[in-house]
């Protein structure tokens, strides 16, 4: 029983976390690339402004998932971001969806992932 309990909880957690990738590789890649400024400011530079605000993964997840839900320019925590692209297109995504994602970009350090 307790074996058969780890064997979920450890499914859930690798699922959750391959659910996050997914929909950011899908979707959010496409404006922002891993390393470089684009159309967007590069996923790298986004997770280090996230992380230097919100060190815990619980205050990160939460705000970037509430921010990506509605984009403002007030809540926004890289204002010279949007006087340089203008500000982020609101997306079709629900929040769970945006919290998986938001683990996911906490969980990767995308210095060490190649292009
Ligand atoms: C159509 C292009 C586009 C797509 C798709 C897109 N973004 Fe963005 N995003 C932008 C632009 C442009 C900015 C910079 C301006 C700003 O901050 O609003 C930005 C900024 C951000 C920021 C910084 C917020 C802040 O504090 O200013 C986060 C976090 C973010 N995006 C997350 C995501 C996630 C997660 C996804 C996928 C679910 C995604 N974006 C998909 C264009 C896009």
């Amino acid at each position: 029983m307790k074996l058969l309990l780890i064997n979920i909880i450890l499914f859930t957690n690798i699922f959750a976390i391959e659910y996050g990738q997914l929909f950011f590789q899908g979707n959010c890649i496409t404006c922002h690339n891993i390393h470089e400024k684009k159309s967007a400011p590069s996923i790298s530079e986004i997770r280090e402004n996230y992380i230097r605000a919100f060190p815990k993964e619980e205050d990160f997840v939460n705000y970037l998932a509430t921010w990506v839900l509605k984009p403002s320019k007030k809540m926004s925590i890289m204002q010279h971001s949007i006087d340089e692209f203008e500000l982020m297109p609101e997306l079709a995504y629900d929040e769970y969806t945006l919290k998986e994602i938001a683990k996911y970009i906490y969980k990767t350090d995308f210095s060490k992932l190649p292009q």
